[in-house]
């Protein structure tokens, strides 16, 4: 090998399918954006905005951060940012985000701000730096069904084409999965593509509930469903995949030692897995650190990496000539990088 195991898993291609743009705000950029709106911040130093124990903290961090994220300028910069940032860290080649509507909507900013913003900033970096990006809207578990009903009406209307999906999230195991049937039933009828956030801090039967009652096609962590052998094989079988994120479970369920994270497991189990930043800065991490580390700790050779990388293609939500040249594209970078390391 020629050079450093970790550079090279920085340099892969990479495709993320599990990324929420709000979890991604540089912390310089909360600080100028609240500079901008005159918002009150509990900290202004820089390095001390994200930190916190719990999932629920976490969230409340969440809502705090993006309560400074108000104009369309403001969904823009923050959704070029995160693509920049992939781009950089990471050779982010595409990437389905996540935005929650509701925690922009019920501070009163119009759904076409969120939408148009957003799309903005995607545009934009797709032109300058190559890296492209869809969106998922993110049910918010802790809404009423009602609310989450209305929203997926919301962002249908106001469809823009980059719109591909409805997902769901924040805590999950006082909010299962069935309270919101209703919100998949409008989506998928919609001609949205469905995943969810589930068995991340709830029970191996919610992966059941996802697949069978809302319809998912994808799903997202799912490190309790190692506790079903029945489900684990169910999800084999059918070839589900689990977009799993090492770093941000690391902290707020508390797996630090990334050789005896789940997703270790989940890989022995022969479930299909790809690797994602979640909540990139709110973690104080990037795309390319999540290969890095928990690549490289785990001693995983190219060719499982490669798998890796590649189950990211396989599970993307692109038309199927998209797909295949994806496909090219990233084997034959691979392959370069692989005569480059000498690999
Ligand atoms: N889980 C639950 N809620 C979230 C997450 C997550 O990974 N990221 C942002 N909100
Ligand atoms: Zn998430």
């Amino acid at each position: 090998m020629v050079g450093d195991y970790r550079s090279y898993l920085r340099k892969l291609p990479k495709v993320e399918l599990h990324c929420h743009v709000e979890g991604t705000l540089r912390p310089a950029t909360v600080v100028e954006l609240a500079g901008k709106h005159s918002i009150r911040l509990p900290t202004t130093e820089v390095d001390q905005i994200y930190r916190y124990d719990t999932i629920y903290e976490f969230l409340e961090i969440y809502k705090t951060v993006n309560s400074t994220v108000i104009d369309r300028d403001d969904f823009a910069r923050m959704a070029y940012e995160t693509l920049e940032d992939g781009v950089r860290l990471g050779n982010l080649k595409y990437r389905e985000m996540f935005f929650n509507p509701t925690l922009h909507t019920a501070r009163g900013i119009p759904m076409a701000t969120v939408m148009d913003g957003l799309v903005d900033g995607i545009r934009a970096a797709e032109h300058d730096l190559g890296v492209r990006c869809a969106l998922i809207a993110d049910v918010y578990r802790q809404d009423p069904p009602e609310v989450a009903r209305r929203m997926v009406e919301e962002v249908l209307e106001h469809r823009r084409p980059e719109l591909i999906g409805l997902g769901m999230d924040a805590a999950e195991a006082p909010d299962p999965p069935e309270k919101f049937v209703e919100a998949y039933r409008v989506a998928k009828a919609g001609g949205l593509r469905l995943t969810s956030h589930c068995a991340e801090d709830g029970p191996a039967k919610n992966v059941t509930t996802c697949l069978d009652l809302l319809g998912c096609e994808r799903l997202d962590h799912g490190y309790h469903a190692l506790e079903d052998p029945a489900v684990v094989a169910r999800c084999i079988d059918q070839g589900v995949t689990f977009t799993v994120c090492p770093t941000s479970t690391a902290v707020v369920y508390g797996w630090p030692d990334l050789t005896t994270h789940p997703i270790t497991r989940m890989i022995e189990a022969g479930m299909s897995v790809m690797l994602n930043s979640d909540d990139p800065t709110m973690f104080h991490t990037d795309i390319g650190n999540e290969y890095a580390e928990f690549c490289a700790q785990n001693d995983y050779p190219p060719g499982l990496v490669r798998r890796l990388v590649m189950q990211g293609v396989e599970a993307a939500w692109l038309d199927d000539s998209d797909k295949a040249a994806m496909r090219r594209a990233f084997e034959a970078e691979i392959d370069e990088l692989d005569r480059e390391f000498g690999i």
